[in-house]
């Protein structure tokens, strides 16, 4: 089961950190169906936010080992020209947790030491919870006018 592929995300985050996401951190909540920003910053380390260019920008679960995509936010954006982007976490994407990362893939540049990989960034792990939607229902309105 140690693929390459696990090996590879097991450093990932301590090697390809220089997509630095300040938002959101461990301290954020998203709310399912509610407007959410994800922002970033080059770290200073390299690859430079040029090289690693075009990216696809997602919400995942997981750990070192075993990740998974539950939406993607945006299949390509260039990280060095665009340094925030605002989106609706859906809400069917899992219960209130506080394990959801955000996962940041270029398209073009490859893992310096592996380069079968794409080069990767993560945000910490933060809190996406559902709210409940009492506001959005109404009691059912019986027309009238039907039955006269
Ligand atoms: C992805 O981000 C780019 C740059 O901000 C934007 O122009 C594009 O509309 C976004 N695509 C989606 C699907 O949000
Ligand atoms: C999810 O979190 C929200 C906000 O804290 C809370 O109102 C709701 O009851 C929680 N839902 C469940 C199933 O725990």
């Amino acid at each position: 089961m140690f693929s390459k592929a696990a090996i590879i995300l097991a450093c990932a985050s301590a090697a390809f950190a220089n997509v630095f996401i300040t938002s959101p951190t461990a301290a954020t909540t998203f709310s399912g169906g509610r407007t959410a920003t994800i922002r970033w910053q080059d770290d200073g380390s390299a690859p430079t936010l040029k090289d690693f260019g075009p990216a696809q920008i997602s919400i995942y679960v997981g750990n070192a080992l075993q990740q998974t995509r539950l939406q993607t936010i945006n299949a390509s954006v260039d990280v060095s020209t665009t340094s925030e982007l605002t989106f609706t976490p859906d809400a069917s994407i899992g219960p209130n947790s506080s394990e959801y990362f955000i996962r940041v893939e270029s398209l073009a540049l490859k893992d310096a030491a592996q380069p079968q990989f794409p080069a990767l960034a993560f945000s910490a792990k933060f809190t996406c919870v559902h709210l409940p939607c009492l506001t959005l229902r109404s009691p059912l309105i019986v027309p009238a006018v039907w039955i006269a």
